[in-house]
């Protein structure tokens, strides 16, 4: 490998970089990658408006109408590079049992050997910013440090965003401290003097972690999840083999703070499949008839939860940011985070008025005219004839949860806050009741890991088709998914063995349909009267629930009905347990275990053949 020295590029470290494994890396990084200059970045704001203004001026983004949404923009991809690559993405562990059935894998010699020529010269004629970021509060004996370096000025303004990102960070990495190396590149380098693109990106990509040695290597998109990597790429996959090695969790789930009249609060974490309102039920505001209640997000997408010495355990959001799917939000399925885009926001995707400002669709009356995600004029006649979207299905917006008017004042707490239930959902118009409760432990373990949820036609092209996505980690489990099974099982022992209470696990299903094909339960804030349930279970109230065959679920008369007319026919029709559906519902759990039957922990099969023998009676 040429020295950066033989091509004349100094990696110029600031100061404040003590950490020599970090600068010999970047070093490295710079004498295969070539870019044309190295930029430090510090978190400052006076950095994060030059780049944006950087950003205006290469074309990426539209600075949006100050009047109307204050220092925000809109950046539009391009078209090939909208979405997360699965197909795309690989766990290159050592063995290919490591990384499971459920990964794609290739060895990790013949990953280097793929990659190496692709990042060869990959940021010539760009610059190589270097973005270090802490998942988690700074120095929290929860968080870890990443270092991203990237050639996307737009990777590094959303960083900024969606994690703690500056120089601060150094202080916690000291002279040898530990970090994820993160490196991304659009892989589309430039020629002197060729013009550059607004959004360049290559239609080779490549989303690699490497578990054995905790490195990242992203090719070819600059979009969400494949190239802002503290997100997926770490918090979850390469996290969830630190966890497994060092006995934590990270997880799929959002983290919120409910909070009843007398002042007592828990805090619950969820795991939901991506389009299934995860971002909603985080930010959930208590219905009419739940006066006095609160419920405050700590975290909407990904938890890294730790067991303590009193077998209780903490959970932080390793993120700062939100980038949630635009499409559909409005001030009646999520209010709060319609506010929290009032300002300071970084849209993706979506479509732009002509009084510069954005609109997506489900956001309320379309405008006359607009220009749609890919520059084009739209109307709602040009939507109604050829069915165009003015903002992607997939449109996002990046926004700092310090704009959250819900957000929970121990968001930050290095401390994390402790976790009372585990919920797990999925999108099912069918057979999976609103709210079960599981038995014990491995009961809800069973659960979690059979969950599926319902295609939807923007994700996956076919609508409807149950993909079983197990603790909704299915794109993002880092390591042999039944292992991952195993971890928790063990976590559940050793927390019954210290004495503690465990966090109740629960089962939810806000999506089943009604013979005329629509959605019988309300949803949104109203799911309230489903979280006071589970609230009443775990402070062991008198509500005993009605016991079945997988599990426990409310009666009618435990929910509080005060200010909704949900009728006990309807409430029969979303939590009646049919066992023909069920049966088949369970050959279905069979292919998934005989996917998984290597090291498939023998208490899941047994759990099955109980939730067998109790249909069966
Ligand atoms: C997400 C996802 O973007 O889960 O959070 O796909
Ligand atoms: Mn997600």
């Amino acid at each position: 490998m040429n020295s950066p020295a033989m091509q004349g590029l100094a990696i110029n470290a600031p100061g404040h970089v003590k950490n020599a494994k970090l600068v010999a890396w970047v070093a490295d990084m710079a004498a295969l990658c070539k870019p044309e200059s190295i930029y430090w970045c510090d978190g400052s704001q006076e950095e994060y408006d030059r780049l944006c203004a950087q950003l205006v001026g290469a074309g990426t983004f539209k600075k949006l109408n100050e009047a109307k949404r204050p220092n925000s923009f809109l950046a539009c991809s391009d078209p090939s590079d909208v979405a997360r690559v699965e197909d795309r993405t690989y766990i290159c562990s050592v063995s290919k049992e490591s990384a499971g059935p459920t990964n794609n894998w290739m060895a990790p010699d013949e990953m280097r050997a793929t990659l190496n020529p692709l990042f060869d010269g990959c940021m010539k004629g760009r610059t190589m910013y270097v973005v270090p970021f802490s998942m988690g509060p700074l120095g929290s004996p929860i968080a870890h440090i990443g270092i991203e370096l990237s050639d996307s000025p737009y990777v590094a303004v959303n960083m900024r965003i969606m994690t703690r990102m500056g120089k601060a960070v150094y202080d916690v990495l000291g002279v040898n401290g530990e970090f994820v190396p993160c490196v991304h590149t659009v892989g589309a380098p430039l020629a002197a003097g060729q013009a550059d693109v607004s959004w360049p990106c290559n239609k080779t990509k490549y989303i690699v972690h490497y578990p054995e040695t905790r490195e990242i290597w992203s090719y070819g998109s600059g979009y969400g999840g494949n190239a802002l990597l503290g997100k997926k790429c770490f918090a979850l996959r390469i996290a969830s083999n630190m966890g497994r090695d060092e006995g934590w969790l990270a997880e799929h789930m959002l983290i919120l703070g409910v909070t009843n009249p007398q002042g007592k609060k828990y805090h619950v974490a969820a795991a939901f499949p991506s389009a299934c309102g995860k971002t909603n039920f985080a930010m959930l505001i208590p219905p009419a008839g739940f006066e006095g209640w609160s419920v405050t997000t700590i975290g909407d997408d990904i938890a890294w939860i730790k067991p303590q010495a009193d077998g209780t355990l903490r959970a932080i959001n390793p993120e700062a940011g939100y980038f949630g799917v635009a499409p559909g939000t409005n001030t009646l399925t999520n209010p709060n985070c319609m506010a929290s885009l009032n300002e300071n926001v970084i849209f993706t995707n979506v479509a732009l008025t002509d009084d510069g400002d954005v609109w997506w669709e489900g956001m309320g009356d379309a405008p006359a005219h607009a220009i749609d995600w890919q520059g084009k004029d739209w109307t709602p006649a040009i939507a109604k004839e050829t069915g165009a979207k003015a903002a992607h299905p997939n449109a996002r917006f990046t926004v700092a949860a310090a704009n959250n008017p819900a957000l929970d004042p121990e968001w930050d707490n290095p401390a994390g806050v402790k976790i009372d239930a585990f919920i797990f959902g999925g999108r099912r118009s069918t057979t999976v009741p609103l709210v079960t409760e599981a038995r014990n432990w491995t009961e809800g373990v069973y659960m979690a890991a059979t969950m599926g949820s319902e295609t939807t036609a923007a994700a996956f092209g076919q609508q409807g088709v149950v993909r079983r996505d197990p603790f909704a980690m299915l794109p993002f489990m880092g390591y042999n998914m039944s292992d991952y099974f195993q971890h928790w099982l063990n976590l559940g022992k050793k927390l019954e063995a210290s004495g503690a209470k465990l966090p109740g696990i629960y089962c939810v299903n806000w999506f089943r349909k009604g013979e005329d094909g629509k959605f019988v339960w309300p949803g949104y804030g109203e799911n309230m009267r489903v979280l006071k349930w589970m609230i009443d279970r775990i402070e062991g109230k008198a509500n005993k629930g009605t016991e079945h065959a997988i599990g426990t679920s409310p009666s009618y008369e435990e929910l509080n009905w005060t200010g909704l007319d949900f009728t006990a026919e309807q409430f029969k029709t979303v939590t009646s347990i049919d066992t023909a559906a069920w049966l088949a519902e369970l050959k279905l759990h069979d292919e998934l275990f005989t996917q998984l039957a290597y090291h498939l922990p023998a208490e899941l099969t047994a759990t099955k053949a109980q939730i067998e023998k109790r249909l069966a009676a």
